[in-house]
C-alpha cells in the first residue's frame, strides 16, 4: 500500500509540475490520512507534561472538557481541530499511560519543549526534557515496539495499537521552536540568538530527515508565531521607548527575531524537497494568522488582544492561572478564569484561547497561509 501511494504522488509529481500544481491537487481526492504524529511544546501538548510531570489544574479544559485535559488551554487546541478536519480522536500523549488510545495517532509534543537539546533542569530553566531529540527517540521507540506487539494476535489491547502498515500514511505535524527563542530571550541578547537560529532549523531538519527514513512523507511544519505580542512578555514592560512596540503593543524586536526564525525555516523546508524526493512537505505560516488575529481582534469579535483571561494581574501581583497566592491575613488570591473565555486571544498570557485555536485552525485549514497553498487534507501531494 505504502509504495502504490508513493508511486501514485510519483506520477503526480510529472504531471503536475507544469502550470497550477496547487489549484489542481484540490481537485483530487483527499488524502487517506491514518494517523497524526506531532512534535511539539505546549502549543500542541495533549498531556504529556500533565502525565509525565505535574498535572495541569482547573480551569483549564473548563469550555471543551469540562476538567482539566492536560492543555493549558480552556478547551481545544489547533492539533485538535486538525485531528477533528482529518475525521480523526483527538491524540492521546505518547507519556501517557492512562487511557491512551494509539490506533490513529500519538502525541509527542511536551509543554516547554525546544528544538535544542537542554541540559538543565525543568526546575532551573522552566524547559521540559523532552526536547525534540528526544521525541524523536520516543517515536523511534513508539514505532518498533508497537510494531513488534502488534505481531501477537493475543495481544487484549492491540485495538489500541498503530498498524504498523499505517505509519507511512500519517500526517507528520511539528509545532516547535517557540520555547528556543524564549529561553534565548531570557538567557542570552539577541544577537546570540540570531546566531544560533542556523542551527536550531538544522536541528529540525535532522528530525524531519530521520522520519524520513523511517517511513514518515507527509510533513506539516507550522512556522513559530509572533510571541513578542503575548501579553505575559508585555505585562513586564513599563514606559517602553518611542519605536519599542509596533503599532498593535507588539515587541518589535522579538517579533524581528520569529520572523528571522521562520523566514530561515522557510528556506530549509525548500532544501528538504529537493533533498527528500517522496516527501510532501507543506510550510504552514502561523505567524501571520496570530498576528492577523492580534492585529484585528476587535473586528473579530475579541477583545483587546492583550487582555488575559485566566490568572489575576493587578497591582503588581501576578498569580498565573490556577494558581493560589496565599496572603499574609490568611485569605488567597486565585488565577481564576474570565467569564466568557470566548471573546479573549489569550488564555493565560502565553497560551490561545479554544476561541482563537478554533479561529487560526479554520484559516490553516484550508491551505490559505499555507506553502504550497493546498488544504491539509490535501497535503500528501508533492506539488513541485
Ligand atoms: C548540552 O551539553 C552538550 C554536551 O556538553 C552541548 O554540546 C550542548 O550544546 C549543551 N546544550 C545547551 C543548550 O547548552
Ligand atoms: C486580605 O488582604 C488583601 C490584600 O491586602 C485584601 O484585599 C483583603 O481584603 C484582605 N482580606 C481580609 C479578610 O482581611
Ligand atoms: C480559508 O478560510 C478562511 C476563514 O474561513 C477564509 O477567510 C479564506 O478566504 C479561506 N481561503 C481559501 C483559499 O479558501
Amino acid at each position: 500500500m505504502e509504495f502504490a501511494r508513493v508511486i501514485f504522488s510519483g506520477i503526480l509529481v510529472s504531471l503536475l509540475l507544469s502550470v497550477g500544481a496547487a489549484a489542481k491537487v484540490k481537485d483530487l481526492p483527499p488524502c487517506n490520512f491514518k494517523a497524526i504524529y506531532n512534535f511539539g511544546d505546549s502549543n500542541s501538548d495533549t498531556g504529556a507534561i500533565s502525565a509525565a510531570i505535574f498535572p495541569r489544574q482547573w480551569p483549564n479544559g473548563e469550555t471543551f472538557f469540562h476538567k482539566p485535559a492536560g492543555r493549558v488551554c480552556d478547551g481545544r487546541l489547533m492539533i485538535d481541530f486538525i485531528a477533528e478536519r482529518l475525521g480523526l480522536p483527538f491524540l492521546s500523549a505518547f507519556l501517557d499511560s492512562i487511557g491512551s488510545n494509539f490506533r490513529q495517532g500519538a502525541n509527542f509534543a511536551s509543554g516547554g519543549s525546544t528544538i535544542v537539546p537542554q541540559n538543565k533542569t525543568i526546575a532551573e530553566s522552566g524547559l521540559s526534557p523532552f526536547a525534540l531529540n528526544v521525541q524523536v527517540f520516543q517515536y523511534d521507540q513508539f514505532k518498533a515496539r508497537t510494531t513488534d506487539l502488534y505481531k501477537d494476535k493475543r495481544y487484549s489491547c492491540r485495538s489500541h495499537l498503530p498498524r504498523p502498515k499505517d505509519f507511512p500514511e500519517a500526517l507528520y505535524v511539528f509545532d516547535i521552536g517557540q520555547n528556543d527563542i524564549a529561553y534565548g530571550l531570557r538567557t542570552v541578547g539577541d544577537a546570540q540568538i540570531l546566531a544560533s537560529i542556523p542551527d536550531i532549523i538544522s536541528q529540525l531538519a535532522i528530525a524531519v530527515e530521520h522520519l524520513y527514513t523511517q517511513g514518515a512523507r507527509t510533513f506539516w511544519i507550522h512556522n513559530t508565531g509572533p510571541s513578542g505580542c503575548l501579553p505575559s512578555t508585555l505585562l513586564g514592560i513599563k514606559n517602553p521607548p518611542p519605536g519599542f512596540l509596533d503599532k498593535h503593543g507588539c515587541v518589535k524586536s522579538q517579533n524581528d527575531i520569529a520572523k528571522e526564525f521562520n523566514r530561515q525555516l522557510k528556506n530549509r523546508v525548500i532544501k528538504l524537497r529537493a533533498e527528500l524526493p517522496q516527501a510532501a512537505i507543506t510550510y504552514v505560516d502561523i505567524f501571520a494568522a496570530k498576528y492577523g488575529l492580534i492585529s484585528n481582534s476587535k473586528q473579530q469579535g475579541f477583545v483587546d488582544a492583550q487582555k488575559i483571561c485566566c490568572g489575576y494581574h493587578k497591582n503588581g501581583i501576578d498569580v498565573g492561572c490556577g494558581g493560589i497566592l496565599p496572603l499574609p491575613n490568611g485569605t488567597q488570591i486565585f488565577g481564576a478564569a474570565c467569564k466568557d473565555p470566548s471573546l479573549y486571544i489569550s488564555w493565560d498570557g502565553v497560551h490561545y484561547t479554544e476561541a482563537a485555536n478554533r479561529w487560526i485552525a479554520n484559516r490553516l485549514i484550508n491551505g490559505s497561509l499555507s506553502d504550497p497553498p493546498i488544504p491539509i487534507t490535501h497535503a500528501c501531494y508533492r506539488t513541485s
